[in-house]
């Protein structure tokens, strides 16, 4: 039994996300760093979380997704983990420790697997990491597949501008979400594709296909929870609808504590011990 609830919570596995795909019940999932947003997302009741490689943006302030290491992601699953009751939590392998190599990707995807106790991994890209795929399905690590927009290979896009608009590109994307399928990846994110595309793919698809920026014809859909917050600033692609504007209120509680620490009414008298 949790340490955190009465009643143990129903889990989320990979075969809820299944069933949920066959009965034509939405999935919903948001991106999660730290322990204290993990505690609140998943009492809410969010599907699944995703401890993504965004923490490189979001929480260290990287340019892009390609500075973070596997152990800034280990830690940060690790807070995840120890948050959560019932929610499915994925962790995506950061660039450098799968492309290439499906040794080094194997050991990648046990240490993440090992030291954070995470449930599954996502990883960037289709035919050209199939060996990598393999390899780790083959230990019995559930992988959720990313194909359209995908950050970790910005530098040979040069723009975050939305993917597969051509129809060579399209072609490709709907080939490789079948690839990844047949693999034996146990759900799609799509990232910043056209609506229509994304609506084929998850229709073709048996597997959930968890789209950003790709349209309500999928099965899910996943945002980075610090932008749906209104955390982040002068990020409005869009796709992000923003549901609070916690920057502006934060900045707002910070002035004034500011302004009674100044003026000495904080800490008044029932703020102290006599
Ligand atoms: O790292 C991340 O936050 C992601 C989502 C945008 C899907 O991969």
């Amino acid at each position: 039994m949790s340490v955190h609830q009465a009643t143990p919570a129903k889990k989320v596995t990979t075969h809820t996300l299944l069933a949920m795909k066959e009965r034509g019940e939405k999935i919903s999932m948001l991106t999660a760093y730290d322990f204290s947003m993990a505690r609140i997302l998943d009492e809410a009741g969010i599907d699944v979380l995703l401890v993504g490689d965004s923490a490189s943006n979001v929480m260290a302030g990287y340019e892009t997704t390609l500075p973070i290491t596997l152990d800034h992601m280990i830690y940060h699953a690790q807070s995840v983990v120890r948050a959560v009751d019932r929610a499915l939590v994925v962790v995506d392998l950061p660039f450098g420790t799968y492309q290439g190599n499906s040794r080094l990707a194997l050991e990648s995807a046990i240490r993440v697997m090992k030291e954070s106790g995470a449930h599954a991994l996502k990883l960037e890209g289709g035919q050209e990491i199939e060996e990598s795929v393999k390899r780790i399905l083959s230990a019995g690590i559930p992988i959720m597949g990313h194909l359209g927009l995908m950050p970790q290979s910005i530098f040979k896009y040069g723009t975050y501008t939305v993917r597969a608009k051509e129809e060579a590109e399209a072609n490709k994307l709907i080939e490789d979400a079948k690839l990844l399928q047949d693999l034996g990846c146990f759900a799609l994110v799509l990232e910043k594709i056209p609506a229509p595309l994304a609506q084929r793919v998850a229709k073709e698809l048996q597997i959930p296909v968890i789209g950003i920026g790709a349209g309500n014809g999928v099965d899910g859909q996943v945002l980075v929870t610090q932008d749906m917050l209104g955390m982040t600033k002068g990020f409005q692609p869009r796709f992000l609808r923003r549901y609070l504007e916690l920057f502006e209120a934060i900045k707002g509680a910070t002035e004034a504590y500011i302004k009674d620490v100044k003026s000495v009414d904080f800490p008044n008298d029932q703020e102290q011990y006599k």
